[in-house]
């Protein structure tokens, strides 16, 4: 039997892929292990969404060239091998195995091959949904992708060129999935998409039908969605909010720039107030709701001005968590015709500008919380020595709680006490 170490890089929609590839490996009779050294076959699933994480799957499939000595395998799947196929695969001639995202079903078969034999598979796939399941006995809470690819064209996104056109799966496979997953003990479903509110535009289906047909699913326990785009959102789903009860009180709406200019470079869609009104709208629908964003600092021609613009915007909205990005340069992008124009040193202060600002923003948003209960998903024993479980608050925050004893995959009603950054503090019986 042969045995399969799996590196995942990059976003979620990545991992959910890998726990994929592990099951139809397994049911094809490849033994999945947890350490490269002992592995027979190294494949590492890769993001190229910035430069810096390209650089950092290349590195870690280098520094295993000493396996193939020994007659081991290497394959380089995802992002990267969607973007560069076959330069790739002529560049690092140590590497057996090219395989893009929707090709995974063949990986079976292609990973039969000796140690200096060599295979890359980039071409269209009228398969490129893996069916198979894995379940790890002790998980509670699993992704589930119900789109891959996404047609935007946002100028900086290298997205659209790595997984292709929008592509949304039928709404029966989705329920067959969720049930299949609930029956085995999970109970927190996160439905994934690069643009998951788009989903059925292709097939005719409809995003809030979708999440309501879901969430009446018997077991269910949370439903949660990722990522949303602002020109999206719609009454129908915003309600859900309040009508759905197993619905997380969540949005992730990256915002990418407070200034119009910058907006429309990055063909965002939308300008700042049209941003602001639906922050107003869900706010207004569900007002313990938890909005996480993502900001891009250091795009081509950003002024001090744009950037200020950003820097009121974080203030203004008050957002519950940021991820902040330095712009990379991307093949392919429409923003890689505009010059990369702000210093790197530049890009590094406006980074930690935001970050400092919004470490008080999201202290302040965890501790609204505190004196109140709420029902909290309960993941995992934390810190068996002292007792405490971690578990997710109906508004997706971080749950750290005293308890004697508590379920991983049920709800518990939670009395919150305390808060930093990272957590809300809270106890079952106090
Ligand atoms: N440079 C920097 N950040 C980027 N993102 C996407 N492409 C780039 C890029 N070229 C960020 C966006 C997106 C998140 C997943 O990654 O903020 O929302
Ligand atoms: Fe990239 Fe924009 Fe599509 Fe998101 S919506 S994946 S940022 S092109």
């Amino acid at each position: 039997m042969k045995k399969v170490y799996i590196k995942t890089y990059g976003c979620q929609m990545n991992f959910y892929d890998s726990r994929k590839i592990k099951a139809l490996l397994v049911k094809n009779g490849y033994e999945i292990v947890g350490c490269p050294e002992k592995s027979d076959i190294i494949v590492v699933n890769t993001c190229s969404v910035r430069k810096h994480a390209e650089d950092r799957a290349l590195s870690f499939l280098s520094s295993y060239k000493h396996i193939k000595k020994k007659g081991g395998i290497l394959c380089l799947l995802g992002c990267i091998a969607s973007l560069y196929k076959e330069d790739i695969y002529k560049k690092y001639d140590f590497i057996n195995v090219v395989c893009t995202p929707d090709n995974y079903n063949k990986l079976p078969e292609v990973l039969k091959i000796y140690d200096s034999e060599r295979i890359c598979i980039t071409g269209e796939s009228k398969n490129p949904f893996i069916s198979e399941n894995l379940i790890i006995d002790s998980d509670v809470s699993s992704f589930v992708t119900i789109t891959k690819g996404c047609e935007n064209f946002c100028s900086y996104c290298v997205v659209p060129f790595t997984r292709g056109k929008l592509m949304s799966k039928k709404p029966e496979g989705i329920y067959s999935e969720v049930e299949y997953l609930v029956e085995k003990g999970v109970g927190e479903i996160i439905l994934l998409g690069q643009n998951v509110n788009e989903y059925g535009k292709d097939t005719g289906d409809n995003f809030s039908d979708l999440l309501e047909k879901i969430h009446n699913i018997k077991g269910l326990v949370r439903l949660g969605f990722l990522t949303s785009h602002p020109k999206d959102i719609h009454n129908a789903l915003i309600v859900l909010f309040r009508d759905l009860p197993k619905l997380y009180r969540y949005l992730h709406l990256p915002l990418q720039s407070g200034s119009d200019r910058i907006l429309k470079l990055m063909n965002r869609k939308y300008t700042f107030a049209q941003y602001i009104e639906i922050i107003d709208k869900v706010r207004k629908v569900a007002p313990d709701i938890t909005i996480t964003s993502d900001i891009i600092v250091g795009f081509p021609s950003e002024t001090e001005d744009d950037f200020n613009d950003t820097v009121k915007a974080i203030k203004n909205i008050e957002f519950d968590d940021l991820f902040v990005f330095k712009y990379s340069q991307r093949p392919l992008t429409s923003a890689s015709l505009m010059e990369d124009d702000v210093p790197n040193g530049e890009k590094e202060r406006r980074h930690r500008i935001i970050l400092g600002i919004q470490e008080e923003i999201a202290i302040k948003r965890n501790k609204r919380f505190t004196g109140r209960t709420d029902d909290v998903f309960v993941l995992k024993q934390a810190d068996k020595k002292n007792g405490y479980f971690l578990g997710r608050s109906s508004s997706n925050k971080m749950v750290l709680f005293k308890s004697i004893y508590s379920k991983p995959g049920t709800l518990e009603n939670i009395t919150l006490t305390s808060a930093d950054r990272r957590y809300i503090y809270g106890c079952s019986s106090c």
